[in-house]
């Protein structure tokens, strides 16, 4: 089968591209002696998981409890759960979890803690606990040393838990490098304040979890970090482009789309809506255009229906008919993605592989 025989709108993969996203990451963990964690919320396929982790991943990343399933049923027993977990039934399942495989979890209070420790004493589990830090991007976290030592003392002495160490998610660094480096200096002053504060009460940490994809290959550079969590640099997009830590020719993930209708002048309308592309918006140019026309840069995806994507095609000197097919970089893959059932790894025209997205809608 090759591209111009799926049906659109189709996500593909360009396997070179993902084989060579995958191996740099790699390489560049192995030289800095970071261990790498990816987070799977970008593919949310057991197959690419394992792909990472053939090429040196040393475990993998998670959103929830729905996601670290489908991947423990895939044959996948190292995860860390990046995300507070709340409420009796859920902290019931991640001690399930726990019984089956090497399950650590983030969080920023005393009160989660102490609920994951009462389910994982039931079942005799043992769940592993990285205190979140908010370094900036005001989500979750503690936001002081003093707070971390709190939080950290108590996981040390509850049952069924084990400090392992420390978390963040420097969301706020999805900027250009210059940027970049000036908020990591605050980042890198909360850490060292936080890890003298654990060493001087004779608190171990084994783990100092960081990074991003926008501060994936800076992960040497904040202090104390040990391993790393991108989950977007498999695929790339449009947002790492303008952010410059990919070009156009690392982006592996693309929607092919129709053009379905050209009768209004100055537009063309494609078969990829807000259900196609998903509506999050360019991080850049203070949201503007919903993905990048490949080899048009003069086109604009502008505006999304469902089912309509509507590009300004005004400034664009190609003539554009219908039923022509284009490639869409969207600008966030992680929520493209989640659009899809399916997605179709290709090599040239090619149509290899297909995957299911079998972690899609396990939002719980
Ligand atoms: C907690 C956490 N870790 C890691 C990542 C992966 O970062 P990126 O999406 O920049 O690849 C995310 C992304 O949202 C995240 O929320």
């Amino acid at each position: 089968m090759f591209i111009a025989d799926l049906e659109t709108p189709a996500i593909v993969v360009d396997l070179d591209v993902m084989e060579r996203n995958i191996s740099r990451m790699a390489e560049y963990c192995r030289s800095h002696n970071l261990r790498l964690r990816p987070h799977t919320k970008s593919h949310k396929i057991p197959e690419l998981a394992k792909r990472q982790l053939d090429q040196s991943a040393n475990g993998i990343t998670v959103a929830k409890i729905g996601e670290a399933e489908v991947m423990l049923e895939a044959g996948i027993t190292d995860m860390l759960i990046a995300y507070p977990i709340v409420g009796t039934g859920k902290a019931e399942k991640l001690a399930d979890l726990a019984t089956r495989a090497d399950v650590s979890v983030s969080l920023d209070s005393v009160a989660v803690a102490e609920a994951i420790s009462e389910a994982a004493k039931k079942r005799d589990a043992r769940v592993g606990i990285l205190v979140e830090m908010d370094v900036g991007f005001h989500r979750c976290g503690v936001t002081n040393e003093e707070e971390v030592l709190a939080v950290a003392r108590a996981v040390a002495d509850l049952p069924g838990l084990e400090f392992k160490g420390l978390m963040f998610f420097p969301g706020h660094l999805q900027v250009p490098e210059k940027e970049r480096a000036e908020l990591r200096a605050g980042v890198n002053d909360f850490l060292g304040a936080s890890l003298a504060k654990l060493e001087d009460a004779g608190l171990r940490v084994d783990v100092v979890s960081g990074g991003s994809t926008p501060t994936a290959r800076e992960g040497h550079l904040f202090t104390g970090v040990n391993e790393i969590r991108p989950g977007m640099y498999i695929f790339n997009d449009r947002n790492m482009v303008s952010v410059g830590v990919a070009s156009i020719e690392d982006c592996a993930l693309s929607v092919i789309t129709t053009v379905v209708s050209t009768s209004v002048p100055g537009r063309a309308i494609v078969d990829a809506g807000s259900k196609t592309l998903s509506s999050d918006t360019h991080q850049v140019t203070a949201g503007k255009g919903f993905g990048m026309v490949k080899n048009d840069p003069d086109a604009e995806v502008e505006r999304l229906s469902e089912e309509h994507g509507n590009l300004n095609i005004a400034r664009s000197p190609r003539a554009y008919r219908v039923g022509e097919r284009l490639e869409i970089i969207p600008n966030h893959v992680c929520t493209t993605v989640n659009m899809h059932n399916r997605i179709y790894g290709v090599r040239g025209e090619r149509v290899e592989t297909v995957w299911e997205v079998s972690g899609r809608g396990k939002v719980q």
